[in-house]
């Protein structure tokens, strides 16, 4: 049949989790397999000769010691961010203060907000992710911005306005109501339009007066076919800040829930000093919490508990925080996961930090079925990576007796250089 490509390469699948599966049922490597792409879905996956006989018609494209893998998935980032990431010394309310919220205050301009959302995803797509879900900035502008350009490059991606009526500049503050009015039309002009998803977009408790979540919280009662993003106990100073502004609620979650802002599609970034209650909660509900390591080494946030968390039952994605995170890469990210598992006292396999940065980002924004993993019916968001990309990872990874082994000096030591190819629906992008 017209229109089917055939990758060929090593090959990654995950068939269950690895934080709870063994290693043998949880993931599937072919050392020399193939990928059947047909009308930018995955038609056919196995090993490459039974592959080329079952569909000798496909055009083939042989990726040779490549390792194929679903592109990877940031389920935290702040496109806005872009131009200011690695920005020196200061922890997150002064950070906040000092270099985000002046660079966020440029995105009224549509022109500015078109050119750095190109700029992101040129960026995203060349290190290998595929998607991610997006906080924005308080102009409706900056949301358009991204899911115009997002729309033509036909990604699937998450964003939604972010939403600030008090303790930010004036110039990016909206009101409860215009947040409510101005998040509504944006969810209604740009939710399932290609592969786009909106995100109600609280930015975090400190920036939303009661009201204002009152309202969103509202807006999700209305929308629950929507997602719904935040931020969840960075630092602790934030948290005391939070008790000071809400003193009649019992934690930090209970901002959230109190106004209708906790359930199942709820998406809480950096979740690291949580209470036993807080904990329950986000279990419960099912919740999902996303570790953003190289935002809370760089900002200095503290040790989240991705071992206490997983064995617990929570769902977990994997970020970049783009630009409180210090890099756009998500092997980095797996890096600094890895570090921060070992402070933690639990280092993470390489299948488990994989299995993160695309399996369990997707099952975050639960689009599991679709994005975050090689499988038959998946969209073919596919990335083709070098595991001896630079001199020093190639000389560690000659002598690894297994895949894992191979596989491992490429999440510490990688980078965009590792990335080959990148395919969007099926259609080579970078
Ligand atoms: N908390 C509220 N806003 C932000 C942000 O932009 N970045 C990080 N890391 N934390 C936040
Ligand atoms: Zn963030």
């Amino acid at each position: 049949m017209a229109g089917q490509t055939l990758l060929l390469g090593q090959t990654l699948q995950f068939t269950d989790d690895p934080f709870h599966a063994p290693l043998e049922e949880a993931a599937r490597h072919v050392r020399r397999g193939g990928v059947l792409v047909e009308a930018g879905r995955i038609a056919d996956l196995g090993e490459a000769e039974a592959l080329r006989s079952a569909h000798p018609q496909a055009e083939v494209v042989d990726h040779g010691d490549l390792l194929l893998s679903a592109g990877f998935v940031d389920a935290h980032v702040h496109y806005p961010q872009t131009g200011m990431i690695a920005s020196w010394g200061k922890r997150l309310i002064d950070w906040l203060n000092s270099y985000t919220f002046p660079e966020e205050g440029r995105f009224g301009d549509p022109a500015y907000a078109a050119e750095i959302a190109a700029r992101y995803f040129d960026l995203m797509l060349a290190h290998g992710t595929t998607s991610c879900c997006s906080f924005t900035t308080v102009h409706p502008e900056s949301v358009d911005a991204f899911f115009t350009e997002a729309l033509r490059r036909n990604l699937r991606v998450v964003a939604g306005k972010t939403c600030m009526d008090r303790n930010a500049p004036e110039f990016l503050r909206d009101t409860p109501q215009s947040a409510y009015d101005q998040s509504k039309a944006l969810a209604e002009k740009w939710h399932g339009q290609g592969r786009l998803s909106y995100a109600i977009t609280p930015r975090f408790s400190p920036t939303s007066t009661p009201d204002q979540l009152a309202a969103l919280g509202a807006l999700w009662g209305e929308r629950p076919d929507l997602l719904m993003q935040t931020h969840l106990s960075e630092q602790t100073d934030e948290i005391e800040w939070v008790m000071g502004l809400f003193p009649e609620r019992r934690d930090y979650l209970d901002t959230y829930e109190h106004f209708g802002l906790l359930r199942e599609g709820g998406l809480y970034g950096h979740a690291i000093h949580l209470t036993d209650r807080e904990k329950d909660r986000l279990k419960e509900t099912d919740a999902a919490l996303i570790h953003c390591p190289t935002s809370n080494t760089f900002i200095g946030s503290g040790i989240f508990d991705m071992d206490g968390l997983t064995q617990a039952g929570h769902r977990v994605g994997l970020a970049t925080d783009t630009g409180g995170g210090s890099s756009f890469s998500m092997l980095r990210t797996m890096a600094a996961a890895y570090e921060i598992g070992q402070l933690n006292g639990a280092p993470l396999h390489a299948a488990q930090l994989w299995w993160l940065a695309t399996q369990g980002s997707a099952r975050a924004l639960r689009m599991e079925d679709r994005i975050g993993n090689l499988a038959i019916g998946a969209e073919a968001d596919i990335i083709a990576v070098d595991l001896a990309s630079t001199p020093a990872i190639a000389q560690r990874s000659a002598r690894a007796e297994d895949f894992w082994e191979t596989l491992f000096p490429t999440i510490m030591m990688g980078d965009d250089r590792a990335i080959r190819a990148t395919y969007v629906a099926g259609r080579p992008v970078a």
